[in-house]
C-alpha cells in the first residue's frame, strides 16, 4: 500500500504542535493558592510574608550614592519567596550616565521594561538575525521577546532608572560576555569562534573578569 503523499506533512504538524506547546510553557503551575518555604509554620504566614520592601529608596531621580556603573537589582523567588509559584518577578536597573546593561538573555521569561526616568537606547536581535532597536523615554515600555539576546544603554548625561517585569518567578540572565569569556571556555575553542588569536582571547578575558 501506497503512503499517502500526506503522511510527511501530517507528522511534521504533530512535531511542531509538540514542540510549540514546550515553547509556550512557563513556570509550572502550582495547585494551592501560594506556597512557603518549607520548614516555615504556615500559622505564622501573615500580609508580610506577601510584601517586599526591598526596593525603598531605589526610585529617586539621583541614587543617593551616585553609581558609576550599571545596576541591577533583582527581585525573584530568591529575594522574596511569595512569589514562588506565582510566575512573575521584577528587577530594578539603575544607569548612570554612559552606562550599558551588556548584551544578555533570559532563558525562562520574556521581560516588559518600563522607563521611569532618563533615556534608554535598546535593543533586541531575533532568530533570524534581524536588529530591533529603540529609544524609550520616561514613561515608554518596550518588550524584549523570551529568550532572544538584548541590551540597554544610557548615552546620556541624566541618570535612567528602569523596572522590568518577568513572567517567571526565576527568569535567569545569562550575560554574554561573562558566560563566553568568564567560564573558563577553553581559550581555543573561543579563538576560533570568533576568527582571533588566543592572544586576543586571553585580554578579553582578563578585562571581563575584572569588571
Ligand atoms: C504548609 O502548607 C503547605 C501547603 O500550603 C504544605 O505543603 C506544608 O506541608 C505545610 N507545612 C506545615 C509545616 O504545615
Ligand atoms: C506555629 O505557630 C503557631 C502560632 O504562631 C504556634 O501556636 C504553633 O505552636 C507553631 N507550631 C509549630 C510546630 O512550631
Ligand atoms: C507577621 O509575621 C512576621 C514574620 O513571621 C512577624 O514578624 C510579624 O510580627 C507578624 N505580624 C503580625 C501583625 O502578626
Amino acid at each position: 500500500m501506497a503512503l499517502s503523499p500526506l503522511l510527511p506533512l501530517s507528522l511534521l504538524l504533530i512535531v511542531s504542535f509538540i514542540t510549540n506547546n514546550k515553547t509556550l510553557a512557563g513556570d509550572p503551575d502550582i495547585i494551592s493558592d501560594f506556597t512557603v518555604p518549607q520548614q516555615t509554620n504556615n500559622t505564622s504566614i501573615n500580609g508580610s510574608f506577601f510584601t517586599y520592601t526591598g526596593l525603598r529608596g531605589l526610585l529617586t531621580h539621583r541614587p543617593q550614592t551616585p553609581q558609576t556603573s550599571f545596576k541591577a537589582t533583582k527581585v525573584t523567588m530568591l529575594e522574596f519567596p511569595a512569589l514562588n509559584g506565582q510566575s512573575i518577578s521584577y528587577a530594578l536597573f539603575q544607569f548612570p550616565s554612559g552606562s550599558i546593561n551588556p548584551p544578555h538573555t533570559h532563558p525562562r521569561a520574556s521581560e516588559l521594561l518600563f522607563l521611569l526616568h532618563g533615556s534608554l537606547q535598546v535593543g533586541f536581535v531575533d532568530t533570524k538575525r534581524g536588529l530591533y532597536t529603540q529609544t524609550v523615554e520616561a514613561g515608554d515600555m518596550f518588550i524584549f521577546p523570551k529568550g532572544l539576546i538584548h541590551y540597554q544603554y544610557n548615552p546620556h548625561v541624566a541618570h535612567a532608572t528602569a523596572i522590568s517585569a518577568f513572567p517567571s518567578a526565576n527568569a535567569g540572565t545569562v550575560s554574554l560576555p561573562i558566560s563566553l569569556f568568564g567560564t573558563g571556555i577553553d581559550e581555543v575553542v573561543l579563538a576560533k569562534a570568533f576568527n582571533i588569536d588566543v592572544s586576543t582571547v586571553k585580554k578579553i578575558i582578563d578585562s571581563v573578569n575584572k569588571s
